[in-house]
């Protein structure tokens, strides 16, 4: 496996790539990897074409009260879970490649990341939509591959790329769960032992939601009635929503392409999630 760390790096191995697979497809990161990402190499591989990976830890997308800081890193381990599952290439910009002193171009994205995330994470959007394009535009990948977990940032970057036109087809990868349904997430690791084991009601009361909305129910009391069940087990609901999948516009009740999602805090941890209905 390739590891770049300059743009001259970077755009000779993603030549070669080209050359010797035809297409790249390109899975950014924040690194602390774990198996929801490796899904996404997965269903790179599954394309066949050259698959490279970005691990950079922006700090646009995180806000001033956020855990910047204390973000995971472990650079090693790594490069050898994404060795081990086939990844060619590594792409590891530092800050200043990403944001050299004299930057002054942002995205800025409405639709999709009004509400929800971007309510909770004013600026948050911003900073994922603006790094995508840099790494876009670094990587010029032919697909780039982002999980459905966070699903209004696939939202928003599938937004920003139509929106710019970008030569690139965005593919969302669905959620890799723990066994008790629990989505992987590089933030559980902060979860003390009781939390782990409440966590997962979160996926159960969005299930049981899934069910009665998908029985015709109006999605007032439905999310009311999920609210009130995650509250009673010691989170803190910031949103439980029916939105529709691509606008993550609210809906009164069950229409094709509809999504629930919802975030909560479980102690200092925010645990997001969503799924089909
Ligand atoms: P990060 O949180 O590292 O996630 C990288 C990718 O892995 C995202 O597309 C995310 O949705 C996906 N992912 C995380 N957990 C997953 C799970 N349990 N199942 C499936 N996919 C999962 O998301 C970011 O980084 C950043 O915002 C980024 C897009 C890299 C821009 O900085």
């Amino acid at each position: 496996m390739l590891t770049a760390r300059t743009i001259e790096e970077l755009r000779t191995h993603c030549a070669t790539l080209r050359t010797r697979f035809g297409s790249v497809g390109l899975v950014p990161t924040m690194g602390a990897l774990h198996e929801g990402h490796m899904a996404l190499v997965w269903a790179a591989a599954a394309d066949r074409g050259g698959i490279v990976a970005s691990i950079f830890v922006n700090p646009l997308q995180f806000g001033p009260a956020e855990d910047l800081a204390r973000y995971p890193r472990d650079e090693a381990g790594d490069l050898a879970q994404l060795a081990a599952h086939g990844c060619h290439l590594v792409w590891l910009p530092n800050v200043a490649t990403m944001y050299p002193p004299e930057d002054a171009t942002t995205i800025d994205v409405a639709g999709p990341a009004l509400r929800w995330e971007g309510d909770a994470r004013p600026g948050h959007f911003r900073g994922v939509a603006t790094v995508c394009a840099k790494l876009f535009g670094q990587v010029r990948p032919d697909r780039a591959y982002f999980g459905e977990k966070d699903w209004q940032q696939v939202q928003v970057v599938t937004r920003m790329v139509a929106d710019l036109r970008l030569p690139l087809a965005i593919v969302a990868v669905p959620t890799v769960r723990e066994d008790d349904g629990l989505a992987l997430s590089s933030r559980n690791r902060f979860l003390p032992a009781a939390d782990r084991q409440v966590a997962p009601l979160l996926f159960r009361t969005l299930s049981l939601a899934a069910r009665r909305l998908a029985l015709g129910e109006a999605a007032d009391p439905v999310l009311e009635a999920a609210r009130a069940s995650l509250g009673d087990a010691g989170f803190v609901v910031d949103y439980v929503a029916l939105v529709d999948g691509p606008t993550l516009a609210p809906l009164a009740r069950v229409r094709p392409g509809a999504r629930l999602v919802a975030a909560a805090l479980l102690g200092s941890v925010r645990l997001i999630d969503n799924m089909a209905v």
